[in-house]
């Protein structure tokens, strides 16, 4: 369904509903990367695209597994959650959800529909409606692949305009609960273990300091040839930070048992590894 069709149906005639869950996306290319001239961890990099986790098996209408294990990963924008949990994905052999992709190919829809943010009714309908699917590190919509558009800052910030209308969370709950499959699904976003899966065996709440994020970013987008102000990307987190943790639905905020990790001068590896320890006690004491 191209977008000139999706935008006609939803002013028209009824939605599509696609019937495959996405697949777990594998590759967010503008999470953190750590910003060497800084001197923070320069180990910070990006997951491969051939990261090993699972890809999920789309299953359509078979509902998710709700006996499967889930370590969730909440945190503000850049604070390197997705890098690690793909690396906490690969290294227990699980699925991935970046929940965060959903958003941004919502916010890619509501774009392409000529939308600019403004109507709750056609952001929800283009999130029911989304054709998409995530293969081997890159993410499809309508067939194209929209794996780079939807990583560009005004994506990520329309994304978490449209991320506040309580229609369009709705529309994408039990798209995300779809990716609980076993062995088992590391699942990141903001909401991940207060809202989607609250009854996930292990919480992680992400942080770092706005300004190393600021840096990762800077240098990320360097690293892309893209030239960004500094100060000007500071602000922009700040403000979507803001936008985040204010909304009344599914803010941005640690679960009540879920543990704090700051990866603010902590490198990837050391980060991973605390994430696997503890899962390594839950495990444990769970047997015990
Ligand atoms: O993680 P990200 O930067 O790709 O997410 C983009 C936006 O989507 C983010 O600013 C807020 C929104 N989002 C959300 O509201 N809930 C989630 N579980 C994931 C993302």
């Amino acid at each position: 369904m191209t977008a000139a069709q999706r935008a006609s149906a939803i002013h028209g005639t009824d939605e599509q509903h696609p019937n495959h869950p996405a697949h777990p996306a594998a590759t967010r290319p503008d999470e953190s990367a750590p910003a060497a001239a800084s001197g923070l961890p320069t180990q910070f990099s990006r997951p491969t695209p051939a990261a090993q986790a699972r890809e999920a098996k789309p299953c359509p209408g078979s509902g998710a597994d709700a006996g499967v294990p889930v370590i969730t990963i909440d945190g503000p924008t850049a604070s390197g959650k997705g890098t690690i949990a793909q690396r906490v994905a690969s290294a227990l052999g699980w699925h991935v959800l970046d929940s965060g992709a959903l958003y941004r190919l919502t916010a890619l829809a509501v774009q392409r529909a000529g939308g600019d943010g403004s109507s709750e009714d056609q952001a929800a309908a283009l999130a029911r409606a989304l054709d998409v699917c995530f293969k081997g590190g890159s993410i499809r919509m309508d067939g194209e692949d929209v794996t780079r558009l939807i990583r560009q800052e005004c994506i990520g910030n329309l994304a978490s305009r449209v991320a506040a209308w309580p229609a369009v969370r709705s529309a994408l709950l039990a798209r995300q609960r779809d990716f609980r499959r076993a062995p088992g699904l590391v699942a990141d976003g903001r909401d991940m273990g207060t809202v989607v899966f609250p009854d996930a065996t292990l919480k992680i709440f992400l942080d770092a300091n706005v300004a190393v994020r600021a840096q990762r970013r800077h240098k990320q987008l360097k690293d892309k040839g893209i030239s960004a102000n500094l100060s000007d990307l500071l602000e922009d987190l700040r403000a979507r930070d803001a936008r985040d943790r204010d909304r009344a639905l599914a803010p941005l905020v640690a679960a009540a048992d879920a543990v704090t990790v700051d990866s603010s001068h902590a490198g990837i590896d050391d980060t991973v590894r605390q994430v696997l320890d503890l899962w390594s006690a839950r495990g444990l004491a769970r047997q015990g």
